[in-house]
C-alpha cells in the first residue's frame, strides 16, 4: 500500500468507513460492494481537469466532420482501446447559437453501423437532419445538416449515435459528445467547464468489456466513472470566482445524484430547460441523457464531486442478481478553492421565464406504458424471454405507435409498471413535466429525459411544434432501448 496522502484521506473521510486504499496500477479505493466503479489510476498529483477540444460557429455556420473510429486513448489513466468522435474520448464539443446551421460529415470507420442523434436539440427529425432511422454502414460517410431555430432554448445538449441494437454498446465504448447552445447575453463567470460524466469497464487487455445478456437486462454500469475521461481530475479555482459547469450524464444506465459540498450550487436549468432565476440545490439527480447547467461560487476549501448512491431498482423476480448497482459513493472530481481571492465579473440576471404548459389546451391525452416481463419462453427459460416494451411492444422502425397533430399541444401520462426505473426520453420535442409520482409541480420544468420510478407514473405536456416527421420516444437506460423499449411517433 502506498502512503495515504491529504488528498486521499480528504477523499476518503468524505465517502465514510467502508473505503480502502490500494497502491500502483491496481484497485486505488473501492467501496463496501464490489459493484462499486474503481477510481480507476490516481491522477498524477495535481492533475488536472482535460476538457475535449471545442469547435464554434462563426457567421451562423459550423462545419465539421466526425470520424468514428476505434483508437487508443487513456480512459482513468488506463490505456484504453475505446471508439472515438475525431480520436478522442469525449469527442469535440460544439458550440452553436440558436439560429446557427450546424453540418456534420460523419464517417464511419467503425467495424458496425453507426449514425448520429443531436439529443435533446430542436430541430427537424426528417431527411438528412436528427433522423435515426439513417443507418450508416462500415467505410461509409453521411451529411448531416441541422437547421437551430432562431428561437432555440440556449443550453447542454449532446450528441451520439442511435443505431437501434448498438446504441448502449457504441456509447460504453466511447463515442459522445457535448453540444452548447449559448446564451444571447454572456454569463458573467469566471470559467466555463464542460462535464461529461461516463462510465466503462475495460478488460484485461484494456479493451472495452462487453456487456452479458444479464447486465444489459439491468441497464450496464461501468467500473470506471469517468469525467471528461479522467479519473477524478483536480479542477482548482479561487475563493469568490464564479464558474458555469456544464454537465452531461452520459452513462448508459448510471444515475447520477451529484453533490459537492462545501460549495454553493445553483441550478440554472435542467436540459432545454432554465429556471428565470437560479435555483441553490443541495443535490443535483441527472439521470442517463440528462444535462445539468450549473453556478458556482466558491468558498476557499477542497471538497470532492461526489456521485452518490442512487435506487433505480431491480429485475422482476431476480435476487440479488439482476439488481441495478445502488450502494456506494464514488468522487468524479476534487475541486480546490485557494489563493488570493477572486471576483465574480458582474451579477446574474434572471432570464425570461419560460412558457408554462400548465393553462394550455390541451389536444389529446395518451398514456404510455413501459413495462418489462416474461414473453415466449417466460422466466423459467432464464431471462431469454425477458421483453422491454411500450403499450406492450417492442420497437419496430417499420410501425408508426403515435401519430400527433403538428402545432398541438398533449398531455402524456408515462406509467411504469415494472420495479425499475427508466428515464423516458422523447427526441426533437421538449416536455413539461407537470406531475411526478403524485407530486405536482409548482415550476416550468422543462426536460427531455423524464424519470418513471419503479412502478410510479409522471404526467408530461408537449408542445409539437415547429417541426413535423418521424422521430422516437424511447427508455433512456440504452440497453433497455437496444432491447425494444422504444416507439415511433410521427408528427403531421
Ligand atoms: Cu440520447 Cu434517443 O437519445
Ligand atoms: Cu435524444
Ligand atoms: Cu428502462
Amino acid at each position: 500500500m502506498r502512503p495515504i496522502s491529504r488528498r486521499d484521506a480528504l477523499l476518503l473521510g468524505g465517502l465514510g468507513t467502508a473505503a480502502t486504499v490500494a497502491g500502483g496500477a491496481g484497485l486505488w479505493w473501492s467501496l463496501a460492494s464490489s459493484q462499486q466503479p474503481t477510481g480507476g489510476t490516481p491522477p498524477a498529483q495535481g492533475s488536472g481537469l482535460r476538457s475535449p477540444p471545442e469547435l464554434r460557429s462563426a457567421d451562423g455556420r459550423l462545419q465539421l466532420t466526425l470520424d468514428a473510429a476505434p483508437g487508443q486513448v487513456e480512459l482513468g489513466g488506463r490505456p484504453a482501446g475505446a471508439l472515438c468522435y475525431n480520436g478522442t474520448v469525449p469527442g469535440p464539443t460544439l458550440r452553436l447559437r440558436p439560429g446557427d446551421e450546424l453540418t456534420i460529415r460523419l464517417v464511419n470507420s467503425l467495424g458496425e453501423p453507426t449514425n448520429l442523434h443531436v439529443h435533446g436539440l430542436h430541430v427537424s427529425p426528417q431527411a438528412n437532419s436528427d433522423n435515426v432511422f439513417v443507418a450508416v454502414r462500415p467505410g461509409e460517410g453521411f451529411d448531416y445538416s441541422y437547421r437551430l431555430p432562431p428561437d432555440h432554448p440556449p443550453g447542454v445538449y449532446w450528441y451520439h449515435p442511435h443505431h437501434h441494437g448498438m446504441v448502449a454498446g457504441q456509447i460504453f465504448a466511447g463515442l459522445f459528445g457535448a453540444i452548447i447552445v449559448e446564451d444571447p447575453e454572456a454569463m458573467p463567470v469566471n470559467r466555463e467547464r464542460v462535464l461529461l460524466v461516463s462510465d466503462t469497464t475495460l478488460d484485461s487487455a484494456g479493451n472495452i468489456a462487453a456487456a452479458s445478456f444479464m447486465e444489459r437486462m439491468a441497464g450496464r454500469e461501468g467500473e470506471l466513472l469517468l469525467l471528461n475521461g479522467q479519473s477524478i481530475p483536480l479542477l482548482t479555482a479561487r475563493p469568490g470566482e464564479r464558474e458555469r459547469w456544464r454537465i452531461v450524464n452520459a452513462c448508459v444506465a448510471r444515475f447520477l445524484r451529484l453533490r459537492l459540498d462545501g460549495q454553493q450550487l445553483q441550478l440554472l436549468g435542467l436540459d432545454s430547460g432554465r429556471f428565470p432565476d437560479p435555483e441553490t440545490v443541495n443535490e443535483l439527480l441527472l439521470a442517463p441523457g440528462n444535462r445539468a447547467d450549473v453556478l458556482l461560487t466558491y468558498t476557499a476549501g477542497e471538497s470532492a464531486l461526489q456521485a452518490l448512491p442512487y435506487d433505480r431498482g431491480g429485475m422482476p423476480g431476480m435476487m440479488g442478481q439482476g439488481r441495478a448497482p445502488a450502494d456506494g459513493t464514488a468522487a468524479l472530481a476534487i475541486v480546490r478553492v485557494d489563493g488570493e481571492p477572486g471576483a465574480p465579473p458582474g451579477t446574474v440576471t434572471a432570464r425570461p421565464a419560460l412558457e408554462d404548459l400548465r393553462s394550455a389546451p390541451v389536444a389529446a391525452r395518451r398514456q404510455i406504458i413501459l413495462a418489462m416481463g416474461g414473453g415466449p419462453g417466460g422466466m423459467g427459460g432464464g431471462m431469454g424471454g425477458m421483453r422491454f416494451t411500450i403499450n406492450g411492444r417492442e420497437y419496430s422502425e417499420a410501425r408508426t405507435d403515435t401519430v400527433v397533430a403538428a402545432g398541438s399541444v398533449e398531455e402524456w401520462t408515462l406509467v411504469n409498471t415494472s420495479p425499475m426505473d427508466h428515464p423516458f426520453h422523447l427526441h426533437v420535442w421538449p416536455m413539461q413535466l407537470i406531475e411526478d409520482n403524485g407530486r405536482v409541480l409548482d415550476v416550468v420544468d422543462r426536460r427531455d429525459v423524464v424519470t418513471v420510478r419503479a412502478n410510479g407514473r409522471a404526467t408530461v405536456r408537449i408542445p409539437f411544434r415547429d417541426f413535423s416527421g418521424r422521430s422516437v420516444y424511447h427508455c433512456h437506460i440504452l440497453d433497455h432501448e437496444d432491447l425494444g423499449m422504444m416507439g415511433v411517433i410521427e408528427v403531421r
